[in-house]
């Protein structure tokens, strides 16, 4: 696996990869890798000749007060695990390589990155929607690959191909990959290696209360109601107020009052100790 630091040395190395043909995946990372991210680059490397991974952390998508600083940063442990993976080429460029002085743009996704972590995270999704549109046409891939965990980020990243024509990748290259799970539940994050053990053992009782709205919305328990109970339930798990319970269309994103025959999803990010845990589930019927 090589090693691209510089935009020089990683337009020479896509150079080389694409001088043989075949298709290019890619999976854009902050680090930290566990077995969520390599279970994309797995799906890449179904699905695609070469697979090229970044590995940024990305400053302007944490808010003032937020963990920038305390990101977990390992990038030989990551690289080596990429390497394992398959992985062909590693784009890991400096702050200063992505953001030059004097960089003044924005891509701003309106609606879809308005409520939910939108809401919680002012600012979050326009730098997450300006540093992969950068990521995009830095490496220029047939596929992309995000986990469906941050289903929100996944929505305005398609939202922005859809709207501004990308061709590299074209919006239904933009792959969603299923969220990966600890045997209790928990849904795999950078962030969960800042849990105490015992909010570790507590955190379990998000994706619990979520399988049982979920259960009791299919059955046509009342949505505003359910929601509210799921909220009192995690807070006696040691929770905070969450940020948010949410039923929501699963594709624009848009809350619902009552579970319909369109596809929904049953989000939520709520505090345990210092940690904001994030996770969202399908209900009703599967999307076509
Ligand atoms: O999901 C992430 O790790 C980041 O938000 C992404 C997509 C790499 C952009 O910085």
């Amino acid at each position: 696996m090589q090693t691209a630091s510089t935009l020089d040395m990683l337009r020479t190395a896509l150079a080389a990869l694409r001088e043989g043909g075949g298709t290019v995946g890619f999976v854009p990372t902050m680090g930290a890798l566990h077995e969520g991210h390599l279970s994309l680059v797995r799906r890449a490397r179904e699905d695609c000749d070469h697979v090229v991974a970044s590995i940024f952390v990305n400053p302007t998508q944490f808010g003032e007060g937020e963990d920038l600083d305390a990101y977990p940063r390992q990038l030989a442990e990551d690289a080596a695990m990429l390497e394992a993976e398959g992985v062909a080429l590693l784009w890991a460029p400096t702050v200063e390589a992505m953001y030059p002085a004097g960089f003044a743009t924005s891509v701003s996704v309106a609606g879809v990155s308005a409520g939910l972590c939108g809401a919680a995270r002012p600012g979050h999704f326009d730098g997450v929607a300006t540093v992969v549109a950068k990521l995009f046409n830095q490496v220029r891939p047939d596929r992309a690959f995000f986990g469906e965990k941050d289903y929100q980020q996944l929505a305005v990243i398609r939202t922005m191909a859809r709207d501004l024509d990308l061709a590299c990748p074209q919006v239904d290259s933009i792959i969603g990959v299923p969220t990966v799970r600890e045997a209790d539940g928990l849904a795999l994050s950078s962030r969960n290696r800042y849990l105490s053990a015992d909010e570790r053992a507590a955190a379990a009782a998000l994706p619990a209360a979520m399988r049982e709205t979920i259960v009791a919305l299919e059955s046509g328990e009342p949505v505003a109601a359910t929601l509210a109970a799921m909220g009192e339930r995690l807070i006696a798990a040691g929770f905070d107020q969450p940020d948010y319970v949410t039923l929501a269309d699963a594709d624009t994103l848009a809350p619902l009052d009552a579970l319909g025959s369109a596809p929904a999803r049953l989000l939520v990010a709520a505090r345990i100790g210092g940690t904001r845990l994030i996770d969202n589930m399908a209900v009703g019927p599967a999307r076509a």
